[in-house]
């Protein structure tokens, strides 16, 4: 049974972005905020006139293309949140791992976690928000540039840092890039004692990392921040908590304690066997109000009214359209889908999204009229 509404945070003001006014929790609002992952990307071919002429890391790491990039899809669809263009990966270099995203194969970490060393002597920490900015200036230049270009916008959309969960990450620093060998290195890691042992190493000093890497994100203009979990479907139910959920909700926790008026979102791949973990994590973080995670994003394959049962009104939902509806699905039938979502999640706070990102082969068409039918959308009685 769901838990009683307890939140006593404070509402904010009803001008503040739809958003986090959802991920407050707040109950009564018009429609739900929709935002989608990955939606600067090469769908947009608005976009790909600069992915043909730049590469990933230039984009990305120049402060005025990647603002360029976030505002897209705002100026596009007019989507509720603007989503800094970056990468779960762009951290590394400044924890000592040098990556680049090719075409075709998807990011490439030249010389990824091998031996014992890279991790005891090799991965470097960020020890203060500063060594943060520091590492990566052009982050807090494009977060501070969109967030003086969203405060004059209309009905002004949230603008959302991100971050890779410690797991996902640290999955990449050991596989070195996604899908070619299937997970093999990460398991041989984990199902061993010594490997295992050296990867919670791994995780405890990227955890701080990213912890000061999220509290940057947040003094340079973050509303809320996103934990990519995209890596956890990998992990067998048992392991989920002690390899990955321990180590998000220590770096959200850490993060709330800093910033508590900044909320966060954690998406976790493979959600459907992971919703009484977070929920009983979340009951062992206390009474804390708001509780360190403001929200659960969930995949596609999960049923959105049974975590809605599972995690009570508090925690607002994220998601969880098929990215395939959008790539091949027919427009007429668009609006059904979405509103079952969005009934499903009826009780507590919803943000539309997908279930995982925008698909390379989506018609820009079908996001735009996503993102309208949510704005024509009214919550009617039967929503809630
Ligand atoms: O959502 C947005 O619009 C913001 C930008 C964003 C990117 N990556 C840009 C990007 C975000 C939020 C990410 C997160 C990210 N990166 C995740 C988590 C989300 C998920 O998909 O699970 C992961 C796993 C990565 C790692 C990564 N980076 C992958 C798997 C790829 C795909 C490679 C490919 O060929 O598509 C990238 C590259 C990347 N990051 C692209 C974009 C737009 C595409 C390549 C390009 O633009 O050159």
């Amino acid at each position: 049974t769901p838990d009683a509404p307890t939140a006593t945070a404070p509402l904010p003001p009803p001008h503040a972005p739809l958003l986090l006014r959802a991920l407050r929790g707040e109950q009564s609002l018009p429609r739900p905020p929709v935002w989608l992952m990955r939606q600067a990307g090469r769908y947009m071919s608005i976009f790909r006139d600069f992915s043909d002429k730049y590469t990933f890391r230039e984009r990305s790491e120049n402060a005025g293309i990647a603002c360029e990039l976030s505002l897209q899809p705002l100026r596009a669809f007019g989507v509720d949140a603007v989503i800094l263009f970056s990468d779960i990966l762009t951290p590394l270099p400044a924890l000592g791992f040098a990556f680049d995203i090719q075409r075709g194969r998807g990011p490439v970490i030249a010389e990824p976690v091998r031996c014992a060393a890279d991790v005891d002597t090799r991965l470097r920490r960020l020890e203060s928000s500063a060594q943060a900015a520091f590492a990566l200036p052009f982050v807090g230049e494009a977060l501070r540039e969109l967030q003086a270009t969203l405060a004059d916008a209309p009905d002004r959309p949230a603008l959302l840092g991100f971050i890779g969960a410690p797991f996902t990450l640290a999955a990449y620093l050991v596989e070195g890039e996604s899908g070619k060998s299937g997970g093999q290195r990460l398991k041989r890691m984990i199902y061993s004692v010594e490997g295992q042992r050296l990867f919670h190493r791994l995780l405890s000093s990227i955890t701080e990392s990213l912890a000061e890497y999220a509290v940057y994100q947040i003094d340079s203009g973050a509303d809320a921040v996103q934990l990519f979990d995209s890596w956890a479907h990998h992990l067998p139910p048992a392991h989920y908590p002690q390899l990955s959920l321990q180590y998000s909700m220590r770096l959200a926790t850490a993060v709330h304690e800093r910033r508590p008026d900044v909320p966060l979102i954690l998406y976790a791949n493979g959600s459907c066997g992971k919703m009484r973990c977070v929920r009983e994590a979340l009951r062992a973080a206390g009474a804390v109000r708001p509780q360190p995670l403001a929200c659960l994003g969930l995949d596609w394959k999960t049923n959105m009214s049974a975590a809605r049962r599972l995690l009570g009104r508090d925690m607002a939902l994220q998601g969880n359209l098929d990215p395939m509806l959008l790539e091949v699905g027919e427009r007429a039938h668009l609006k059904w889908e979405l509103e079952q979502c969005v009934r499903s999640a009826a009780g507590g706070a919803h943000i539309v999204n997908l279930g995982h990102g925008v698909t390379q082969s989506t018609p820009e068409s079908m996001v735009a009229a996503l993102c309208e039918y949510v704005q024509e959308l009214e919550y009617a009685e039967w929503y809630r």
